[in-house]
């Protein structure tokens, strides 16, 4: 694997590894930028099949958190930390206050917050050893239900460019993860009256859903390709891709997972079979623009209304890609990417 390669092709500031045998800990960090600010974005706790998957992983997220930053208007860098987690029953408290100590090593560089296999319990093991961690109980709180209902927002401007109206009355949403993030938009979807079918490979997770929400389950493997209207990815990256996109059944692809195109040529891929792509990290932003709770003392009045403002984004990448004929992906590249010029160039005048 050529690491230096990969970082300088995707623009990474630094690559950071930290191992604490005795807790049983192997960290990565990822810092992809500090252009706008200090690098945030959450700590993944996944078994990894490789080291070079975890890495790869790493450098993915905390490129896309730059991006998500960006073009939420967010004063913030991109950056990710994962944890990679080994067989048998974690420890957790000894493995995240290991994290946090290599988190504080950073110095403020990187502020680190929840992410697949990472609870609000676990922070507060990492805030025992840094103060460099975001969405505590005691600050934003949870980062979910803000990332869902901006989702939802995100949803609902798709529908609108599409069918020409907000109403999702009627309308049938596919959730792939019925996790923090799947729970949170399949409420918000369910209060407009969408019909919801939901997956997730873990059984007790999509019962509970269906449950409460009178959604239809059904397989994990079947998700992508079920009847819908919309296909909304909220499990784990790479989820479209050459096997996935001619299977769908739907006219729009909006979720929250991070990294949903396995490559950015999936994105064309889609436009290709006429399906509306809503770029993930414009979708997800929600849960980011919470920290600013946190980080710049914003009210929830204010938090909100950065994060309904989602929908308003959506349209302006669409509206830019269809005048310029270019996929929403790269619209939505252009417009973080604009964002990120503009500071550098403020910073060197
Ligand atoms: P979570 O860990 O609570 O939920 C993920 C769910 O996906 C789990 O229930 C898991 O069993 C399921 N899953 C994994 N692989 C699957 C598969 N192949 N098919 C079906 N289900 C599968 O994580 P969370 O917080 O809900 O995050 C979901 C996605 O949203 C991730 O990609 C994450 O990076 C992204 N995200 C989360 C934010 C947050 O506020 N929590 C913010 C922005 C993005």
């Amino acid at each position: 694997m050529r690491v230096f390669d990969m970082m300088a092709e995707m623009g990474h500031e630094q690559l950071v590894l930290g191992t604490d045998p005795s807790a049983g800990y192997r960290g990565i960090i990822a810092i992809h930028s500090t252009v706008l600010g200090p690098a945030v974005g959450g700590t993944r706790f996944w078994r990894y099949a490789s080291e070079d998957d975890a890495v790869i992983d790493a450098l993915r997220l905390s490129r896309a958190m730059t991006y998500k930053a960006a073009a939420a208007g967010m004063d913030l860098g991109g950056g990710k930390a994962v944890i990679m987690r080994g067989d048998g029953p974690p420890d957790r408290e000894t493995i995240y206050r290991a994290h946090g100590r290599f988190v504080d090593r950073l110095g403020g560089k990187y502020l680190t917050g929840e992410d697949v296999g990472t609870t609000v319990a676990d922070l507060e093991y990492i805030n025992r050893e840094t103060q460099y961690v975001i969405s505590l109980p005691s600050g934003a709180g949870d980062p979910a239900p803000w990332t869902g209902l901006g989702i939802f927002k995100g949803i609902q401007a798709s529908a609108r460019y599409r069918w020409g109206s907000d109403d999702l009355r009627g309308r049938t949403v596919a959730i792939q993860g019925c996790g923090h993030v799947g729970h949170s938009l399949a409420k918000e979807l369910h209060g407009a009256g969408a019909k919801l079918i939901v997956a997730d490979i873990d059984p007790a997770r999509v019962k509970e859903l269906a449950d409460e929400l009178g959604a239809t389950s059904i397989e994990a493997d079947a998700i992508c390709s079920a009847q819908a209207d919309i296909f909304a990815p909220c499990a784990l990256g790479g989820i479209i891709n050459d096997k996935t996109i001619p299977q769908l059944k739907v006219e729009i692809v909006a979720g929250g997972a991070n990294n949903q195109l396995l490559e950015d040529r999936h994105g064309d891929a889609l436009e290709d079979r006429g399906i509306l792509y809503a770029p993930d990290y414009v979708m997800n932003a929600g849960g980011l623009i919470s920290s600013g709770i946190d980080l710049f003392r914003w009210s929830e009045a204010q938090t909100r209304e950065k994060v309904l403002a989602i929908h308003d984004t959506l349209l302006k990448i669409f509206a830019t890609a269809k005048a310029e004929g270019i996929s929403t992906r790269l619209a939505a590249d252009r417009l973080a990417e604009s964002r990120i010029q503009a500071a550098k160039a403020h910073a060197t005048a």
